[in-house]
Formats: C-alpha cells, structure tokens, sequence
C-alpha cells in the first residue's frame, strides 16, 4: 500500500541507505544515491549473485566492459531505431506520460477489483475456499480478468505494429484521465528514444557522439570471441557482467524501480542454435531457486510471460516479485536467439562465429539472457524485509529483517554499561571479529534502545558484554528477528555468526 511504500522510503533514508542525489540542491528525480549501509546491502546483493552465477558455474566467467562503445553498437543492437517508449502528452496539464503505462495502470485498477473478490471470498469460505476454481468460475471475477486480457492483447498488437493512432484511440475508449488533473484532453502518442547522448572529443569537428550504454549486455556481445578464445571456453558457456546503465526514463516515480542511472546484474549463456527452448527453461528455473533461497516468501514471485516482446527476443518472461505498490518486473529471462551476434557481425563486417568440435562447423551461436536490476532488487529485498512487529501491551518494534547473508553490518557488539572494563572488552571482540565480518560498536544509551536501532538497521546479531562477561569469557547474543538471546562463549562467536550469515 501507500503508506507502507512511504514508510520503506522514509527508513531507507533515516538508516543510511538510499538518499535523493543531490539533495541539497533539491535532488533530480529517479536519481538516488546509496548511504553507508545502502552502499554495503547492494555490494552484498551483488556479491550473492557474482557467486551464484560466476563462481557456482563452471563454465559462466565475469568481465567488467566499459559504459562507453563504440556508437556503432548501438546501431547494430537496435536501440538506436527500436529503444523508444511511448508518450502521450495532457494538453492541459502538459504533463508527460508513457501512453502504455497509462493503459497498464488502468488494467492494474480492475486487477485490485480482482484481488479485492478473492480476499472477500477467502473469508467468506474459510478454509474450504480453492482460490484456482473461483479465479476459473466466479462470473464477475472472470468478466474483469476478460476485460485485461483483452486491453494488453491491444495494446501489445498496437505496439508491436507501431500503430500509435490505436494506442491513443485505446487510451480514449477506456477514459483514461490525466492521474493529476483528471483531464481527458491528449496529445498524439509519439515515440521518444530512451538513451542518454553525450560526446567523446574536445573539438566540435573531431567530437564523437556516444551513447551512455542503456544496458550491459552489448559489452558482453562485442566481448564474446575475446573471452571464449582466451578461455577456451565451450559451448554451452556463459559470460556475466554487473554494472552501470542509463535510461531517459519518462515516467520517474516509485523511488528506486525505476531510475535514469541503474545498475544492472546480467548474463548472456551462449548456446547450440536449436537448444534455446530447453535452457530457456533452465534459466526461468534457475534463477527462481536463486530468489527463493533468500527466503524471502515462495508466494511473493510469479512468472510473467510476454505477448510482447522485445526486438531483440523470440520468448520472454519476468520474474515478478510482489513489491509494496503491487507485482511489479523484477528479472527478465530472454531468449534472444542470434539477433545480437549476427547483427554485430553485419555492422563490424567481423565473424562472431563459434568452432563446434562435436558438430565440426562453424555457427552464430544463440543466446539465453538473464537480465536482473540490482536497485530493483535492492527494493524487493528492503521492502519485504522491513515490518512493523506487535510485541503486545500495547508495544511494537520497527525491524529491517533483511537476509542474514544480505545484512551490512552482521553484529553489533555493546558493553552492557559504559564502565568496569565492559567498553574495552567490547573493543577487543571487534578487533577480532572484524577480519572475518562487519561488525559495529556502541555504547550509548540503554541497551533495549541499542538493540531497537540495530532492529532498524537491519543488523542480525547483538553481542552483549556483562560483568560475567569478565569472569567467565562469555557473552550473550541476541538474534534480531526471534529476540532470543542465549550466553556464549566468546571463542564461539565466530563459528555461530558464520553458520547464519554464509549461505
Ligand atoms: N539486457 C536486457 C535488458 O536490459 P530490460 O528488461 O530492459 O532488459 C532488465 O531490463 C532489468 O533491468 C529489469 O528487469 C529491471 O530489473 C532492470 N531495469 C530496467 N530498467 C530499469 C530502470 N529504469 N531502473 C531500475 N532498474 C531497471
């Protein structure tokens, strides 16, 4: 809802972890930057799928390509003719916006009426209630469920053919309205070209203009015979990349789900043409065990597959994952055929070609993508993790409970009073810890206070150290999400923290 999405953003930036770009100076919108234990999460996240997709995989190998290219690419990969959004300006408001959002939008209004039938039936029937057989049977939910397909099946035909006039005839025969102003009054839908331009050069006549890259995947195409030469590496094989990609996003809201400066995580696997079903299916399963082992709530993802694709793709699905403003994309799992590869090879007049020992022929191979926004996960993983927990009596408590292996700071360690010798013991198990973890210390204000912020924070461990402590080397740690605590050996901590935070 609402309120939760407003709280996610008000707690991201009171706990150091996503502040507006340039705030001072009034920020710019769907810019943000990332705080002190923003900075650390999204390394985490990073570094969760860097293991699972790199060094889990024999035959997937990381590069790092530069957000500049050759402004050639960029014709060969289609973005410069095809990379365009939709927009319809109110003539009124003369507000801008993306004219297949609108629609969409529209769709996710009688999918909430949807939602709404299936929560009021849920009571009604208790236990007895098969929410699959009154999707399938209940004439009112099936009548709206009707009423959406056929609006995508339009737009999407309308998109597909370019025939923007019917776009705008849709927006009309719904009576979609200006979301601000409430007004009717449209423009024409017109295409706008989403990449970012700039130049390479210091003189006007030599200057060349680039393209800040709008994804990563181009620099792992134009890499391919690099990295399958030098590292020998067969078929099927993969190549992964993370990092920067820009967008001129027209429709910028929902805090970090959509930026104009991203990051993203993808890999391209490249295959035996012919092959591409079977590891389209691969990757659509692979990637989901990847999210659930987060644990972060098997009913929160779901597969969306495309009627409309990409220029690009010849299948492609979402994993969507249930953010708090609804399912929203969060992966892209792409079959995309040789369409790169063989327009790289026409653009560059270079053979991208692959040597088949088994077959003993050369062939472009194809290519299945896995293609996921590390801010958007970012926001999958913050906002699940962030609840609001009722302890009774009238009491409750605010906890980031992020994934134990995601966590910026894994424990904190507090002297149970500020005196005694208890600080420097304090002090003594972060020297150790910290070769082996993130660790922070503090000692103000009363413990219970302590452990509410490191709740907050999202910190898994509180280490506590007692007058006990002194005697018998041992402390108490506490666990943030159950808030048991038990006493220690301090030689254990380690081994106890690593068992919960190394996946
Ligand atoms: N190489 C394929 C590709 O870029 P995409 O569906 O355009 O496909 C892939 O983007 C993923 O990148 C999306 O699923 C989303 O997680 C992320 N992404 C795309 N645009 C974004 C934006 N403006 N802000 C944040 N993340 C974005």
């Amino acid at each position: 809802t609402d309120d939760q999405f407003k709280k996610v953003i008000s707690h991201a930036k009171e706990y150091g972890y996503i502040f507006q770009s340039s705030e001072i100076y009034d920020g710019l919108s769907a810019i943000y930057d990332y705080g002190q234990n923003g900075a650390e999460l999204k390394k985490n996240i990073r570094e969760y799928w860097w293991k699972a997709m790199v060094q889990m995989h024999d035959n997937i190998v990381g590069i790092d390509a530069s957000i500049f290219m050759h402004p050639t690419t960029w014709k060969a990969s289609g973005h410069v003719d095809a990379f365009n959004d939709p927009l319809i300006d109110n003539k009124d408001s003369k507000k801008r916006y993306r004219a297949d959002v609108l629609v969409e939008d529209y769709v996710a209004k009688i999918e909430a009426k949807i939602d709404k039938e299936v929560a009021k039936a849920a009571k009604r029937f208790g236990d007895a209630f098969d929410k699959e057989q009154f999707l399938e049977t209940n004439p009112r939910v099936v009548k709206y469920q009707e009423e959406c397909n056929a609006i995508l099946k339009r737009l999407g035909q309308s998109l597909e053919k370019e025939d923007l006039a019917d776009v705008k005839a849709l927006i009309e025969e719904l009576g979609i309205a200006d979301p601000e102003t409430g007004s009717k009054n449209w423009t024409d839908v017109k295409q706008f070209n989403l990449m970012f331009g700039t130049k390479l050069g210091a003189s006007a006549e030599s200057a060349m203009d680039l393209y800040l890259r709008p994804e990563t995947a181009q620099g792992i195409f134009v890499n391919f015979l690099n990295v399958q030469k030098t590292g020998r590496m067969k078929i099927p094989f993969g190549i992964a990349q993370t990092g920067k990609a820009f967008r001129n996003e027209i429709i910028a809201r929902q805090f970090i789900f959509r930026m104009r400066e991203f990051e993203q995580m993808e890999m391209q696997f490249f295959i035996k043409p012919g092959t591409q079903v079977e590891w389209y299916d691969y990757w659509k399963a692979t990637r989901l065990k990847w999210h659930l082992s987060l644990g972060m709530g098997k009913d929160n993802y779901r597969f969306h597959d495309h009627e409309k694709l990409a220029h690009y793709a010849d299948a492609a699905a979402d994993i969507e994952f249930k953010f708090p403003f609804g399912f929203k994309e969060l992966e892209g799992i792409h079959s995309r055929t040789d369409f790169d590869l063989k327009q790289h090879e026409e653009f560059s007049g270079k053979k991208l070609q692959y040597f088949d020992p088994e077959e003993n022929k050369n062939y472009v191979p194809y290519v299945l993508e896995t293609s996921i926004g590390l801010d958007r996960m970012f926001l999958a993983v913050f906002s699940n993790s962030l609840q609001e927990e009722d302890l009774g009596d009238g009491k409750s408590r605010t906890v980031l409970k992020l994934p134990a292996v995601l966590a910026p700071t894994k424990a904190a360690i507090l002297p149970l009073v500020k005196k005694d010798g208890l600080p420097e013991l304090a002090q003594k198990i972060l020297e150790e810890l910290k070769w082996d973890f993130n660790v922070t210390y503090d000692e103000k204000d009363a413990v219970g206070r302590r452990y509410r912020r490191q709740d907050a924070a999202g910190t898994p461990f509180c280490i506590t150290v007692d007058h006990q402590s002194l005697e018998d080397s041992t402390v108490t740690i506490r666990h943030r999400d159950s808030m048991e605590q038990s006493r220690v050996a301090i030689d254990d901590l380690k081994s106890l923290i690593e068992k919960e935070v190394n996946v």
